[in-house]
């Protein structure tokens, strides 16, 4: 499908994401979903310097849609469903997934907030385009 339309990050709650006080608690390698476009869970990525990365992940599995927890210990997303595994960029690893987790931008405003937009260049795990568009 084709994923259209831009998204202020919000928590579980519903409310938005202010990025300040999301790097308090949230360390550098974490990944933690956030609802983004269309309400999709999506991962945000804090990277080691301790920035939010400017891509997020979508978490709904390729295989048959299962959401995709991130597992620290393996350094991996893995999917509780049929087993498909995703490296810590959402390259799918193993199947039977078929394809990576989809990407999408994220950008962080002037005002504290992350926003997410369609990734629509290269995927630049695969340096192919994105299939997801
Ligand atoms: Fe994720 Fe099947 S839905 S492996």
């Amino acid at each position: 499908h084709h994923i259209e339309g831009r998204a202020v990050a919000k928590d579980a709650l519903g409310n938005d994401i202010k990025v300040s006080e999301y790097l308090a608690k949230h360390l550098p390698g974490d990944r933690s979903l956030a609802q983004g476009i269309k309400g999709d869970p999506t991962y945000v990525i804090v990277t080691e310097d301790h920035q939010i990365a400017n891509y997020g992940l979508n978490a709904v599995c390729t295989h048959l849609g299962c959401v995709v927890p991130w597992n620290v210990s393996e350094n991996k997303f893995i999917c509780p469903c049929h087993g498909s595994q995703y490296d810590s960029t959402g390259k799918v690893v193993r199947g039977p997934a078929p394809l990576s987790l989809a990407l999408v931008k994220a950008t962080v405003t002037e005002d504290d907030k992350l926003v997410f937009t369609p990734w629509t260049e290269i995927d630049f795990r695969t340096g192919k385009e994105p299939w997801w568009t």
